[in-house]
């Protein structure tokens, strides 16, 4: 575990070759074992593959997602924010789950957020995503995890990159 943590860098540049689906499908199984509060599982994931549909995500914001339009595969994790107050926290960990099993499968990949984040001076980014596919309005979209063969390579950690001193024993 800790050398795939080590390993794992958010990377944005993505060969120009399709996930196979034994891969969409392990990413979906690990997406559907994460924890939720009290197993409310207020998660909905959409597997977007279409290459069209992804350059349109890829224009959610005005900055850190136009990466996506050469991905070939993204993951929009939503969540039914009216079912609990902690679909925030629902959503964010099955995005990390997501993006490890990324990792163990040899594939690279990024988060984007779209929580709290704009389009353009009137929309929100993610009123934007939920018009583009159609997502019922009561979900929230927390973010978008872009998915693909690793195209850029990145140092992986090191032991010295671990910042000790936020570690605090029995008091801070
Ligand atoms: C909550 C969260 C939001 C992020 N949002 C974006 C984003 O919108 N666009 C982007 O390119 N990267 C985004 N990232 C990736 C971070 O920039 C990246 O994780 C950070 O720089 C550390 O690099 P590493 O992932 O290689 O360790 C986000 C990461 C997290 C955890």
């Amino acid at each position: 575990m800790i050398d795939l943590l080590m390993k794992r860098r958010s990377i944005r540049k993505y060969k120009d070759m399709k996930v196979p689906k034994e891969k969409v499908d392990s990413l979906i199984k690990a997406a559907l074992l994460s924890p939720s509060g009290k197993t409310m599982t207020p998660w909905e994931f959409i597997v977007v593959e279409d290459n069209e549909t992804i350059k349109k995500l890829a224009k959610s914001k005005q900055h850190g997602s136009s990466f996506l339009a050469e991905s070939p595969l993204a993951i929009v994790v939503a969540a039914d924010s009216t079912k609990t107050d902690i679909w925030v926290e629902d959503a964010s960990i099955a995005a990390t789950i997501i993006q490890l099993e990324a990792e163990h499968l040899g594939l690279g990949s990024c988060w984007i957020q779209i929580r709290g984040r704009m389009h353009d001076e009137s929309k929100s980014a993610e009123n934007y995503i939920k018009e583009l596919l159609e997502i019922p309005e009561n979900y929230s979209v927390e973010c978008m995890i872009s998915i693909g063969y690793k195209d850029e390579e990145k140092k992986p950690y090191t032991e010295e990159d671990s910042k000790y001193e936020k570690i605090h024993r029995e008091k801070f």
